[in-house]
C-alpha cells in the first residue's frame, strides 16, 4: 500500500532555491529536515502480507467487544481512534472496572515498531495481539473460549475464509488479522510534513524555532528521532514512581531500571495525560518537566535528561512545534459486527 508519494526531486530543487533566497532558512532547522522524511510504504512482514480482507477482518475484531469475557470491552475501548488510539486516561481501565498499572499507549504507526509495550516485553504485533484478550485485568477471555465464541458466527467464518483461506479460525489467524489492521493505522500528513516537503507556510516561524530547539538545545531528538519521533529505545527520564519498566525484565542493566519505551510524538497533542503513568497533564507540564531535568535523580537516569535552561519563549516554541505533528486523519470506518 502506498501513501504520501512525494515528488522528491522537485521538492529538493525548490528547497535549494529557497535556501538561496532565504538565508534564514538554515537557521529554521532546515538542516535537520532530511532526518524526518516520511516513508512511502507501510512494511508488512512476509509471514503476514497485506490484503484488504485481512485488514478488514482485523479491524472488525479490534472493534468487537465480544472478544472480552464481559462482552463489553474491545481493543478500541482503550485504543480509541477518537483519542488518537489511546483512551485519554492516566491509567487504562480493564475488566471489572479495575485500573491497570500503566497508561494506554497509542497504536499509531506501529508497523515500524520494534519491541511492544512500555517495557518492550513482546517482539511483534502478532505476538502482542492476543495478550490483552486473555489477560484477566484487560479483556478476560481465555483464547480457547475466544475461538469457540467467534467461530459460531457465520459472518466471521466468511471473513476468515476471505483473509486466510487455508488456515481457519485459529490463534494465529486472529492475531495475524489484528496485526494487519494495526499496521494499517498510520498518522497522515501533518503540517510538519508539508513543511518538510518544502511548504514554508505550513508551520509558523515559532514552530520552526521550536523544531531547532528540539534538535539542539532541548536535546529531545536524542531519543525522539526520525519521522515517528522515537528511536525505539528505553530510558529512565526521571519520573517519580516505583515501576521499574524494562528493568523488571533486565534487572542487571543499570540504565534500564525505571526505563520505558520512547513514545512516538505523532498526534501527541491529542493524547494527554502523558507518560507511562499518566503523570503529566499537558504538553506544557511535559516541557516544564524536561526543562528542570526530571523530578528524580537516580543512577539509571539518562545523561540527556538535565536542566535545559529554556526561557518561557523557548518552551512555547517547543510546544508550538509539537502541535504541528498532528494530522487530520480520515475517520476509521466501523462496520456492523458479524452475526
Ligand atoms: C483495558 C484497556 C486495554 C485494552 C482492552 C487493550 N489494550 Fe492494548 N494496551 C493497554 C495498555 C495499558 C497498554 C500498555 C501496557 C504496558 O506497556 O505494560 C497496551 C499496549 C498495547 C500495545 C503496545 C503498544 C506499544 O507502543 O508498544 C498494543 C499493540 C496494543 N496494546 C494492542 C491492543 C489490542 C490489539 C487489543 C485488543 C485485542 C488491546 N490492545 C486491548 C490497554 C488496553
Ligand atoms: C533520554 C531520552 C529522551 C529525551 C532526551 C526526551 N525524551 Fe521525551 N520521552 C522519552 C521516554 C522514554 C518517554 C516515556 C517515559 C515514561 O513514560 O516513563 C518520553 C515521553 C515523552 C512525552 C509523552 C508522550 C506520551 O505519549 O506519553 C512527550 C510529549 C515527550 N517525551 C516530549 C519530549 C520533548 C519535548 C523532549 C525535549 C525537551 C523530550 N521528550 C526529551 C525519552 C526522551
Amino acid at each position: 500500500m502506498s501513501f504520501a508519494e512525494s515528488p522528491n526531486r522537485i521538492l529538493y530543487f525548490c528547497s535549494m532555491v529557497f535556501l538561496l533566497v532565504s538565508p534564514n532558512a538554515l537557521k529554521a532547522g532546515a538542516k535537520y529536515k532530511d532526518l524526518y522524511k516520511r516513508p512511502t510504504q507501510i512494511p508488512y512482514p512476509a509471514s503476514n502480507t497485506y490484503s484488504d480482507a485481512r485488514m478488514i477482518l482485523g479491524r472488525t475484531l479490534f472493534f468487537d467487544p465480544r472478544l472480552s469475557g464481559s462482552n463489553w470491552i474491545s481493543c478500541a475501548t482503550c485504543h480509541n481512534p477518537a483519542f488518537s488510539w489511546g483512551d485519554g486516561l492516566a491509567k487504562g481501565i480493564g475488566h471489572g472496572m479495575k485500573e491497570l498499572n500503566r497508561r494506554t499507549p497509542t497504536i499509531l504507526n506501529l508497523a515500524w515498531g520494534e519491541l511492544m509495550f512500555w517495557d518492550g516485553r513482546t517482539e511483534s504485533l502478532e505476538e502482542q495481539a492476543l495478550g490483552p484478550v486473555a489477560s484477566t485485568g484487560e479483556m478476560n477471555l481465555p483464547i480457547d473460549q475466544l475461538l469457540a465464541k467467534i467461530s459460531k458466527f457465520e459472518g466471521y467464518q466468511v471473513l476468515f475464509k476471505g483473509a486466510y483461506p487455508e488456515e481457519g479460525i485459529t490463534k494465529d489467524t486472529v492475531s495475524k488479522a489484528i496485526a494487519t489492521f494495526e499496521r494499517s493505522v498510520v498518522s497522515g500528513k501533518a503540517p510538519f510534513d508539508r513543511w518538510i516537503e518544502g511548504d514554508e507556510t505550513a508551520i509558523s516561524e515559532k514552530a520552526k524555532h521550536g523544531f531547532t530547539l528540539f534538535n539542539e538545545k532541548a536535546l529531545c531528538s536524542q531519543c525522539h528521532s526520525g519521522w515517528r519521533f522515537t528511536d525505539e529505545g528505553f530510558y529512565d527520564i526521571g519520573l517519580v514512581g516505583d515501576d521499574k519498566g524494562r528493568g523488571k525484565i533486565l534487572p542487571d542493566i543499570e540504565t534500564l531500571q525505571y526505563a520505558f519505551k520512547t513514545p512516538t510524538l505523532r498526534n501527541v497533542d491529542h493524547r494527554a495525560p502523558y507518560m507511562h503513568n499518566g503523570s503529566e497533564a499537558s504538553l506544557k507540564k511535559v516541557v516544564d518537566f524536561y526543562n528542570k531535568g526530571g523530578d528524580v535523580s537516580r543512577g539509571s537516569k539518562s545523561e540527556h535528561i538535565k536542566a535545559l535552561m529554556l526561557s518561557d519563549e523557548e518552551k512555547n516554541a517547543l510546544i508550538a512545534f509539537l502541535k504541528t505533528l498532528t494530522s487530520n486523519d480520515a475517520a476509521t470506518p466501523v462496520t456492523m459486527l458479524p452475526r
